[in-house]
Parts: structure tokens; C-alpha cells; sequence
């Protein structure tokens, strides 16, 4: 089974992702978070840096893109191929609404002519692999049967299902239902993504579909970078590894950010789910939200008790 780290925008950097492979391991593939060609394909400064190879010596992420303009798709996927990637992987789940407004992310999955033509031109004119990730539908999971036959029709790499709808963002059940639809039927070989917050979570999704090949963890590795380390047998987390690991990440993004307030905010996000182990330390989550300093976040996290 390839376990693989889900693109999380504000957090699966370069810099986390490398320092992530470095220090924890147990990961078999990243995701660049979405890059947004915009419409006249440039690509963002940020996107740019987050896809350069160098910056990505450690481990090579798949490249995940965002747009709904089958010009600039096509034209990035020629960029993201000259920088050595083999895959590019198109995003069709992000909730968001600035991006939903824009008929992109899950906003594309209710705009079904668009959505086609959109697949039409870059299956036809992109010469790299194409993974989707996608939302079983916008409003309704009754949607999914309908995607899900638009998508048979192209030579897609992998269909990354997130089963939830665009309007459940990443709340409420999962709907294992339409899952095992995408399971079923999908012609593309099918990734699952949602919910795998623990070994067990990751075995029960193994039992229920015994021929997966591939799982996707977003916010509970974020929560417990050691979790794809322990699904594979190997040691369970300890404080002090988050506690250790942290620093190298300020490290680095202190050299590149040059800003102690960056920084800052860069791990403040970590943490925000780092703390899920911590249920009963109500104070360090208190500092960990309202802090506006670098220097008392870290002294915060120290005070940790071990995981039992
Ligand atoms: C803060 C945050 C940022 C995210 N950014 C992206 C993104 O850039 N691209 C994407 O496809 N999904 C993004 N997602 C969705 C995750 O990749 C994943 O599909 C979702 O969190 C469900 O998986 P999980 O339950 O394992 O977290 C984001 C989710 C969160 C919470």
C-alpha cells in the first residue's frame, strides 16, 4: 500500500515536506499544494518556488495544479514536465469560496459542460500523466455517478476521491457509499482520501477495500507527522520528536522567511493540529492560538507532557 501526504495549502510546503521525508519517513509520495497558473499562465512566485527541483532534492511531490483554462493547464504541464516531473495532478475538490465563485476546484464539479471540455483539451494536448483529485459531487452525493462516467472516458493516472460534497467541506460523514462506487467502477486506479486519523482508521479503510493500492492522509499526519511511520510498524510519536522537529522547521523557514513572524504563523498552523494529541492542555492550545510570538510558541510546546 503507497501512503501518500495530502496537499494542504499554508502547510505541506517544500520546506515541510522535505523536512517531514528527513526526519519521519513512512511516506511514499507528496502532493505540491494546489499552484494556480493564472490565466495568462504565469505561475505565482510562490507555486514556483514550491515546484523548483532543487527545492525539492529530498523527495520529488506530484505537482498539483488549480485552474479551469485548458490553455494555461496545458502550458503548465509542459513547465512542470521540463522540471522532470512525470505527473501532474489536477485539483477538482478545493471548497473554497473565492475558488468555487471561479468554477474551479469542487466549483468545476457542477459545471458539467465546462468541465468536460476542460477535460477534453488537456487529456488530448498535455503530454504528461494526469491525476484528479476530486469531491464525489457539489451539493449532493447523487452527483457522483454522473462525474464519475464522465471521468471513465479519459486515460486518467489515478482518481484521488475525497468522498465528501463540496458543501460538507471537510466536516460531517464520510460516504463510504459513493466510495465504494469509485471503487467498483472507476476505470482509473483509485486513491482513498478522508478521515485516517489512526492506524486503526487506516486498517478498517484497508478491510473495506482489500484492493486499494494507494491512501492519502491530509490533517492526521499534519496532527501526527509519525503516522505513516506507525502504520508501518514502525514507533508510535513522542513529544519531544514534535517538539525537536519543530525547531528544524523554524530553522529553515526562519533562513528563508527571515521573519521570526512568519515563522510564526507557518508553525502556528502545525500546531493548531498537532495539539488534537493534546486534548486536556488547555492553556498551551490557548498560547498556541492567541501567540503573535515566535519565542512563546516554542517555549510553549516544551511544557508538553509525554503521550502516554
Ligand atoms: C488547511 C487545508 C489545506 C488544504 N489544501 C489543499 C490543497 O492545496 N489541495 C488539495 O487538493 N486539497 C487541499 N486540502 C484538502 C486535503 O488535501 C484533504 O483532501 C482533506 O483534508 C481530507 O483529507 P483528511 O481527512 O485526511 O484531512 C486542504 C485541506 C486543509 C484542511
Amino acid at each position: 500500500m503507497a501512503l501518500s501526504f495530502a496537499p494542504l495549502e499554508g502547510i505541506t510546503s517544500y520546506v515541510y515536506r522535505n523536512t517531514h521525508a528527513e526526519y519521519f519517513g513512512g511516506c511514499d509520495k507528496y502532493y505540491t499544494p494546489f499552484i494556480s497558473p493564472s490565466d495568462n499562465t504565469k505561475i505565482g512566485r510562490k507555486g514556483f518556488k514550491d515546484m523548483l527541483p532543487e527545492n525539492n532534492s529530498v523527495i520529488k511531490p506530484i505537482v498539483q495544479t488549480l485552474t479551469n483554462n485548458s490553455e494555461s493547464f496545458i502550458k503548465f504541464a509542459q513547465k512542470v514536465k521540463e522540471y522532470g516531473y512525470d505527473e501532474i495532478n489536477l485539483n477538482l475538490g478545493c471548497p473554497s469560496g473565492t475558488v468555487v465563485n471561479k468554477k474551479r476546484g469542487s466549483g468545476l464539479l457542477r459545471e458539467k459542460e465546462l468541465l468536460k471540455s476542460f477535460l477534453d483539451e488537456i487529456f488530448e494536448k498535455s503530454h504528461i500523466d494526469i491525476s484528479i483529485k476530486t469531491r464525489i459531487g457539489f451539493s449532493s452525493p447523487d452527483e457522483f455517478d454522473e462525474i464519475l462516467e464522465l471521468y471513465n472516458g479519459y486515460p486518467i493516472k489515478e482518481l484521488i476521491v475525497h468522498p465528501r460534497c463540496r458543501e460538507d467541506f471537510y466536516k460531517g460523514e464520510i460516504n463510504y457509499e459513493a466510495f465504494q462506487t469509485a471503487y467498483d467502477k472507476s476505470r482509473a486506479p483509485v486513491c482513498y482520501n478522508g478521515n485516517i486519523f489512526t492506524t486503526d482508521d487506516y486498517l478498517q479503510t484497508k478491510g473495506k477495500y482489500p484492493n486499494l493500492n494507494h491512501i492519502m492522509l491530509g490533517r492526521g499526519a499534519v496532527a501526527n507527522p509519525a503516522l505513516m511511520r506507525e502504520i508501518k510498524g514502525g514507533d508510535r510519536i513522542t513529544t519531544a520528536e514534535m517538539v525537536e522537529f519543530t525547531h528544524i522547521l523554524a530553522d529553515k523557514y526562519n533562513r528563508i522567511l527571515s521573519s521570526d513572524h512568519f515563522t510564526m504563523h507557518k508553525l502556528k498552523e502545525i500546531w493548531l493540529f498537532m495539539m488534537w494529541n493534546f486534548p486536556n492542555e488547555e492553556k498551551v492550545l490557548k498560547t498556541v492560538r492567541r501567540t503573535e510570538k515566535l519565542s512563546e510558541l516554542l517555549r510553549a510546546i516544551e511544557t508538553l507532557p509525554a503521550l502516554g
